[in-house]
C-alpha cells in the first residue's frame, strides 16, 4: 500500500514516472490500471434493463461477483454467451466491460475484437494466431485486470482462438504476469437451435420462462460449439479441457419482451406516452414457429427500425 502511494507520488513528480510505474507494475503485479469495479451497478444493470434473461442476469452476476472477491484468482474468468441475434448478448457484455473501469466501455484495458474486422480471411489463420498471441500478452502486461470481449465467434476461422489456451487455464505466472485475473467473454449465436427448442418445448409445457435451468443447456452448448465448424471453436482444446466458466443461454424473446425494448427506446427519445408505437413495433415484428408465434425471430433488434417506421 505504502510502496503504491509512493511510487505514485513519485509519478506526480517525475517526467520519467510512466516508464518507472510501469515497471513497477509489472513487476510487483499490485497497480489497478483504472479498475474501479461497481458489482452492484452491474446487477443493477442487468436486472433494470436486460429483459427476459434470468439466466445471463443470474450467471453473469453471480460469476463476476465471485471473480472479483478473490484477490489472486486460480484461473481468468472465461464467459461463453450463446443465443440468437437480438436477444441482448452484446448488450450484456457491454454492460460487464462498463461497470468494471472508471471511464467505462472506452477505458483503454475493454478490447473488443470483431471476426470480419479484425480476423477476415480463413487463409492467415497461422499469422492471426501469432498477433493475437502476442497482443494479449503485451495488454496482460500492461494490465493483469483486461477485459477482451469476442464478439461474433460463429464468423471466427477455427483455430484462431485455439492460441488462447495457454491464458485461459490454471496456470501459472508466465513471463512475469499473473494472467489468472482477466475476463474473457465469447460471443455466438452458435447452441441457438437447442437453446431456442427448450424455451418452446418449456412454454408449450405451460411452464414459467424462469423455471428454464442452466443445466438444461449447458452440456448441449459445450458440446454444439465444439461440433460446429462456425462456432470458432470447433474441436478446440478450450472446450476439451473444460476452460470456459460458464456458458450463459440467451432466449428468444417474446412479444412482450420487444414491447419493453421498444418502450425503452422511445422513452430515451423523450417519447414515453406512445403506447401506439409501442403496440405497433411489437404487432409488426415476425414471429416463430408458425404455430403459437411465441418468439420474435431477430429479438430487439429491429426494434429503432420499427420505431422510425411508426413515430
Ligand atoms: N434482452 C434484452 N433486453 C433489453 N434490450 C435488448 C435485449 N436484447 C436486445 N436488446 C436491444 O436490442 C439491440 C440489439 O441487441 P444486441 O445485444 O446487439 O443483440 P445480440 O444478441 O445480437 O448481440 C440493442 O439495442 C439492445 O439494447
Ligand atoms: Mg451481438
Amino acid at each position: 500500500m505504502w510502496t503504491t502511494l509512493s511510487v505514485f507520488i513519485l509519478c506526480f513528480f517525475s517526467p520519467v514516472c510512466c516508464v518507472f510505474q510501469k515497471l513497477y507494475c509489472t513487476l510487483s503485479d499490485s497497480c489497478d490500471c483504472d479498475f474501479k469495479p461497481n458489482i452492484r451497478d452491474l446487477e443493477w444493470d442487468l436486472y433494470k434493463n436486460v429483459y427476459g434473461q434470468h439466466l445471463a442476469q443470474e450467471i453473469v452476476s453471480e460469476e463476476v461477483a465471485r471473480f472479483l472477491q478473490e484477490k489472486n484468482p486460480e484461473r481468468p474468468l472465461v464467459l461463453s454467451f450463446h443465443g440468437s441475434s437480438g436477444t441482448g448478448k452484446t448488450l450484456v457484455s457491454s454492460m460487464l466491460g462498463g461497470h468494471l473501469y472508471g471511464s467505462a466501455m472506452s477505458s483503454p484495458y475493454v478490447h473488443q475484437f470483431i471476426p470480419t474486422l479484425h480476423f477476415p480471411l480463413a487463409n492467415r489463420v497461422d499469422e492471426y494466431r501469432t498477433e493475437l498471441k502476442t497482443w494479449v500478452q503485451g495488454n496482460l502486461t500492461e494490465c493483469a485486470r483486461s477485459v477482451f470481449i469476442f464478439d461474433e465467434m460463429e464468423l471466427m476461422p477455427p483455430g484462431v482462438v485455439d492460441v488462447l489456451e495457454p491464458f485461459l487455464g490454471p496456470f501459472h505466472v508466465v513471463f512475469s504476469t499473473n494472467y489468472r485475473k482477466a475476463i474473457y467473454v465469447f460471443i455466438s449465436t452458435t447452441g441457438e437451435e437447442v437453446i431456442n427448442r427448450v424455451t418452446l418445448e418449456n412454454r408449450q409445457a405451460g411452464r414459467d420462462r424462469e423455471e428454464i435451468r442452466l443445466s438444461e443447456l449447458q452440456d448441449a452448448i459445450a458440446q454444439t460449439v465444439y461440433n460446429s465448424s462456425h462456432s470458432g471453436f470447433f474441436q478446440s482444446s478450450i472446450i476439451q479441457q473444460k476452460l470456459i466458466t460458464a456458458f450463459v443461454p440467451f432466449l428468444p424473446l417474446t412479444r412482450l419482451h420487444v414491447e419493453r425494448c421498444a418502450r425503452s427506446q422511445l422513452c430515451q427519445q423523450g417519447h414515453c406516452q406512445r403506447a401506439d408505437v409501442v403496440e405497433a413495433v411489437g404487432g409488426d415484428m415476425s414471429y416463430s414457429p408458425t404455430q403459437g408465434r411465441f418468439f420474435s425471430t431477430t429479438g430487439c433488434k429491429a426494434v429503432p427500425a420499427k420505431i422510425n417506421l411508426f413515430l
